[in-house]
């Protein structure tokens, strides 16, 4: 029982004052909605900007491999060259080495070092004018083609272009065992 002097408090002034009961759990989850929805809007942009460039793929670039005027012709050449690869944050300075060929006409062809095979390096030897695969002997002409062994694809040429007398070339690398090539 209400003491006869307590002043009385009607619904209405209770309600405008702060919610209770549903409208207050109401507004607490709206609250928290807004709040998560706010975090989530700043979480996964930001997730994806720093996360991104580790999941690309390995960047690689035109590179410099030599003068085509120094090239011998119809007797292949490896050449070696420092490339900067681009890995995720990174940049990486990585040896990389080409086999490079320049035919009677001019045109010039160039090799990914790794065998199509299993990925062995492979020489060429003047003598037989084969390229050779010491792992299963696999073995190459000077374009390319298969002569023999298990190799299930010719040799994988690589992106070149010539600029100013220089030879430029995209190093890439290739699943070994297929009998096409599918880049790594
Ligand atoms: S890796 Fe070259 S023949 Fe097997």
């Amino acid at each position: 029982m209400p003491l006869p002097n307590q002043p009385q408090e009607s619904e209405e002034a209770v309600e405008g004052a702060s919610p209770t009961g549903p409208r207050r759990r109401f507004f607490a989850w709206a609250i928290r909605a807004i709040a998560c929805a706010l975090g989530l809007g700043f979480l996964v942009p930001a997730t994806g900007y720093l996360i991104s460039p580790a999941l690309k793929r390995r960047e690689n670039a035109w590179a410099e491999v030599g003068t085509v005027a120094d090239l011998p012709m119809g007797d292949p050449q490896e050449l070696e060259y420092t490339q900067t690869v681009k890995d995720g944050w990174r940049n990486a300075a990585a040896k990389k080495s080409v086999w490079v060929t320049k035919q009677s006409d001019g045109t010039i062809t160039v090799f990914s070092p790794l065998c199509p095979h299993l990925g062995c390096g492979y020489r060429w030897n003047s003598g037989d004018q084969q390229f050779q695969c010491p792992c299963h002997g696999s073995v190459y002409d000077v374009t390319g083609k298969v002569l023999g062994g298990p190799a299930p694809r010719p040799l994988d040429a690589l992106p070149t272009k010539v600029e100013n007398g220089k030879l430029w070339v995209i190093y890439k690398e290739f699943k070994s065992g297929l009998n096409r090539p599918v880049e790594l």
